[in-house]
């Protein structure tokens, strides 16, 4: 199978490795070959990080092609879009792919907030449109929502739901509701927590050790926010309430002056921690 990713960021890099990582032949497209040149340094650090711990035994780098011309995805039998979460931008591509790529290329969407239907639309063959939503970092987080959109073919649903089965991942089957499953039930709990915050008058710390030592969580709100982008975050968020209007799904102020100031978390080296 030869998969397409399209946007290398953080997503796309860590979907692109878990690629390489199957043995598939996988081709990364990024707008700058500097941006693409860096996604391959940061999979191959973390292959590497692999091998020298003995979880794999080696890995084949040369599986990876980087680009910058879409017409060069034209022979992939999927491609994942992992570029910015906007719908515009991804319905421009989705109808840009129909164009370059084979009829029979199933058309998956990393999207984690907006319609896959709506992006789907944006084409003339949405039968053949999904969405393969990963979890941050996607190289480490089990779960991939493998997403039903209205028009989406059992054909496309299940080679989708594969793929993710031969990445190592536990795919689960939703439709194409607000958040699918995940972070229909994880935002508002993100957002209570940052309330909470304030509410109860404690620290930031204190609430991390609040969830990690008392819930059970692998890492408290905050550090999780952090890790996901606090504007990530909060564009979730806004695009949760504009579909659900329920007061748990608005970004609290507090997350949006942090947005509007810069402070991103991990990607900008300060969020509610300084990394
Ligand atoms: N590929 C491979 N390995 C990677 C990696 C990558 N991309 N990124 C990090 N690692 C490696 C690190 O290199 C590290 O190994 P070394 O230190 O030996 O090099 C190894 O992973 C383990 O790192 P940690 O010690 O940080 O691991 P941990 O045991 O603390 O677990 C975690 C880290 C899996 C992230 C865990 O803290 C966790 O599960 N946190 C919750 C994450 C979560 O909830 N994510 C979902 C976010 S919501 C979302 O994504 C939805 C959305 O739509 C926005």
């Amino acid at each position: 199978m030869r998969v397409g990713v399209v946007g290398l960021g953080t997503m796309g890099a860590g979907i692109a490795q878990l690629c390489v990582e199957a043995g598939l032949e996988t081709v990364g497209r990024e707008v700058t070959d500097d941006l693409g040149e860096r996604a391959r340094d940061r999979i191959s650090h973390f292959l590497t990080r692999k091998v020298e711990k003995g979880q794999i035994a080696s890995f084949d780098l040369g599986l990876l092609t980087l680009t910058t011309d879409l017409a060069d995805l034209s022979d992939c039998d999927v491609v994942i879009e992992a570029i910015v979460e906007e719908l515009q931008p991804k319905r421009e591509l989705f109808a840009e792919l129909e164009r370059i790529g084979r009829a029979d290329t199933v058309l998956a969407t990393n999207t984690s907030a907006l319609s896959v239907t709506e992006i789907a639309a944006a084409t003339a063959s949405p039968a053949r449109v999904v969405g393969m939503h990963f979890f941050n970092p996607a190289p480490l987080m089990l779960l991939v929502e493998i997403v039903r959109a209205e028009l989406t073919s059992d054909a496309s649903f299940d080679t989708a739901f594969r793929l993710g089965e031969a990445l190592g991942k536990h795919p689960i089957r939703c439709h194409d509701t607000p958040g699918f499953v995940v972070n229909r039930v994880l935002i508002p709990l993100l957002n209570d927590g940052i309330r909470v915050l304030d509410e109860a008058r404690i620290s930031v710390e204190d609430l991390d050790a609040g969830m990690k030592h008392g819930a059970g969580w692998p890492m408290g709100p905050c550090e999780l926010v952090d890790l996901v982008g606090i504007d990530v975050h909060v564009h979730a968020s806004e695009a949760l309430y504009d579909k659900l209007r329920e007061p748990r799904m608005a970004a609290p102020p507090r997350l949006v002056a942090m947005a509007n100031a810069g402070l991103l978390g991990r990607k900008s080296g300060r969020g509610f921690y300084t990394y």
